[in-house]
């Protein structure tokens, strides 16, 4: 989790006033990774004591104490810094509780020499921690961070001892890397190393953007390939980020940082060099070696960053669907040899899906949001593909350790691309053989790199730390994988055809369907008080069941359960009184005559109920007796899904502001989970 970030401005005069605003900027544009606590370190005007702000709270907090400290100090914001690196972090907490002591940079100690922020776990650091100890390091955090800036001291020092050639920032990062075990990305400063940054990384995500100042000087040739490496004069900002959200309002031209690279930004140039092995772990290895890298475009619009007309990310991102649902589509859909049928076209699967189709088993791997959208897509998969489908939670799978085999297809769906479980479990099912695709919304994140094939999802950005266009695209897209797969299969033919026609239909059902906001924010507000909310559902729709519930207890921090409506009388019908409120999702669909009964029952026992129906089936819903129905629009079964999970995503937006709740950073979560 946590969010890194730094900025650093070659040949090109700066205020102080607008260094500490890019660093806030992009330090608020990764909020959503993790929101409690902050820090940066920036120049001073002797180069040799930087200043380091650490605080708790959320980014705002750490903006005023700023303020409140630049006031004491009567420091100059208008004093002009014609080179300048400076370091920024957002904080999920890991190892020790938020506070000052516990945000980054952290530090290698008195005077800062070395200060680093960090995004990942290190899993050995208690190990470097005695040894430093016992080279008389004393330790301020709760971290495992804090070892990494001790360290790069000790090797530091270590080499200035020994005497010889003078120690490089590289070789003193190359060889703390080489003791480090975990995951990690790491911005690394030093006042020993003016005007210099180091980037690494393994395993947790970190992009490099470029932007150009003067133009003219290059004749408008910006860094293209072969001068990316090159060190020149030109005016220039460079931005590390953890994701591209904090870099698309300065430049569009990035580099996505593979594992084991080590970036030096220094005198206007860019050098990588990455460690050579096996498995990108540098551990133990002998000198890196210096590779080139092209630099590639964001496919991003600077929009898709602000809430324009909205409160919230989250209510944006649930009324944009119609929208990201069409562009999930985009291009995908095409018409068929005999131009009356339209057909599927998955570009990165085309090459696979042979592989595919002799799949022994198909296995959807994933965690949270995603891993309820793989379910929902399950059905139609199994329907149009006849190959057995299993569901695998990322950690679950990883705990147990739980069969894969060479002649399975193993589908990783992921919204970020960086969830460690799912990345882990992706690990685990290369070194089993299986043929490994990936489903996810973030172009170069680590599983669509590491995965053999995959589609992206196409949504936009999604920053709202609650999923909900990722969860319906998702769906989408695994539903054209399943066209895709059966795609040969002339018995599914008109299946096919009546989906095909569903899915262009849907964008404008979706619309439909956000009309019910009022509605929704009128039952948020009769449900304000109450502890819990149980969610039935069954067939396509135990998914939205369970995503419902998720939706609600995670905004809304209001207790929820999603439960399969067959499992009712197993248990969850001791519950059922005429106080706690159930909803049931009722729509039509080859099960709609057990949930008619699952009402019924749920009637007999004076249940509170709240039932999700198709348009026009209102009254017989509530016929057995008094309930509040919402009708949504009936489509394709394998597509109701995405049109009845859109009410409970506006009822869990709706409760949570109206509980007072922060919609988009939930207590306790962050947007994406890169520990286990
Ligand atoms: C819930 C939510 C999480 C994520 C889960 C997996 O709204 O967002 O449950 O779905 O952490 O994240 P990704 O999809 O990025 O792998």
């Amino acid at each position: 989790m946590c969010g890194i970030f730094a900025y650093l401005n070659f040949h090109a005069n700066k205020e102080r006033r607008y260094i500490l605003e890019v660093l806030f900027n992009g330090l608020r544009r990764l909020e959503y990774r993790g929101y409690d606590s902050a820090g940066i370190a920036i120049d001073n005007s002797d180069a040799s004591s930087p200043l380091v702000f650490r605080q708790a709270g959320n980014i705002e907090s750490l903006v005023n104490s700023v303020n409140e400290e630049i006031t004491n100090t009567e420091l100059n914001l208008d004093k002009v810094f014609y080179f300048h690196a400076g370091i920024a972090h957002t904080r999920w907490a890991t190892h020790g509780e938020p506070a000052p002591r516990n945000s980054h940079p952290q530090s290698s100690g008195p005077g800062d020499d070395f200060l680093v922020v960090h995004n990942g776990v290190i899993t050995n650091y208690e190990v470097l921690k005695e040894t430093l100890v016992r080279h008389g390091f004393t330790f301020e955090s709760d971290t495992d961070t804090e070892v990494i800036p001790k360290l790069a001291k000790f090797v530091f020092d270590k080499a200035n001892e020994e005497g010889g050639h003078t120690v490089t920032f590289c070789e003193v990062v190359f060889e703390v890397m080489r003791h480090l075990e975990g995951a990690y990305a790491l911005i690394f400063k030093s006042w020993h190393y003016p005007n210099e940054l180091i980037a690494c990384k393994l395993g947790s995500p970190l992009l490099l953007g470029v932007k150009e100042l003067d133009q003219g000087k290059s004749n408008g040739h910006v860094f293209q390939d072969a001068h990316f490496l090159s060190k020149n004069d030109h005016p220039k900002e460079f931005f590390l980020s953890s994701d591209p959200h904090a870099l698309v309002e300065h430049t569009k031209k990035v580099l996505v940082i593979e594992d084991g690279e080590v970036v030096n930004l220094k005198d206007g140039g860019v050098s990588i060099l990455k460690f050579e092995n096996e498995r990108g772990r540098p551990n133990g290895l002998s000198r890196p070696a210096s590779v080139e890298r092209a630099l590639s475009v964001l496919e991003m619009e600077v929009e898709q960053i602000y809430k324009g007309k909205y409160d919230h990310y989250m209510q944006k991102e649930i009324h944009e669907q119609p929208e990201s649902l069409t562009t999930t589509m985009r291009g995908r859909l095409i018409r068929g040899d005999s131009r009356k049928t339209k057909t599927v076209l998955l570009g990165g699967l085309k090459d696979h899906l042979k592989t595919i189709r002799r799949s022994r088993r198909i296995v959807f791997i994933g965690c949270g949001t995603s891993y309820n959208a793989a379910l929902a897509s399950r059905p139609i998969l199994e329907e149009l593909s006849g190959i057995p489908v299993s569901m695998e939670i990322a950690s679950d799978l990883l705990d147990r350790q739980g069969p894969i085999y060479r002649e399975d297809t193993a589908v990783f769906v992921s919204q970020s691309g960086e969830t460690a479980d799912t990345l882990l479990a992706l690990a685990y099912a290369q070194e089993n053989g299986a043929l490994c695709v990936g489903i996810t919304n973030t172009v170069g994140s680590s599983i669509a790199r590491k995965t053999h094939c995959g589609v992206h999802i196409n949504a936009g950005a999604e920053i709202g730390v609650a999923s909900t266009k990722a969860y319906t695209s998702q769906i989408v897209v695994m539903v054209m994988l399943a066209l895709a797969i059966g795609s040969d299969t002339i018995s599914n033919q008109k299946k096919r055809e009546a989906v095909i026609d569903g899915l262009l239909d849907l964008p404008y059902k979706v619309r439909e369907v956000l009309k019910l906001d009022d509605e929704m924010k009128d039952l948020a507000q009769l449900l304000i008080d109450e502890q819990s909310l149980l969610v039935f559902g069954r067939g396509y729709n135990y998914a939205t069941a369970l995503e419902g519930a998720l939706k609600v207890k995670e905004v809304a921090l209001m207790h929820s359960e999603g439960i399969l409506a067959g499992e009712m009388k197993h248990g969850p019908l001791a519950l059922v009184d005429e106080n706690l409120p159930i909803a049931v999702i009722a729509t039509r669909d080859a099960c709609f005559s057990k949930q008619q009964s699952v009402i019924q029952q749920l009637h007999a026992r004076k249940g509170r109920l709240i039932v999700m129906c198709s348009k026009g089936d209102a009254a017989s819903v509530s016929s057995s007796g008094s309930c509040r129905a919402i009708e949504v629009p009936q489509v394709e079964d394998c597509l109701q899904p995405v049109i009845n999970i859109v009410p409970l995503q506006l009822l869990a937006y709706h409760l949570t502001v109206l509980r007072g709740h922060n919609v988009d950073q939930p207590r306790n979560l962050a947007k994406s989970v890169t520990t286990q």
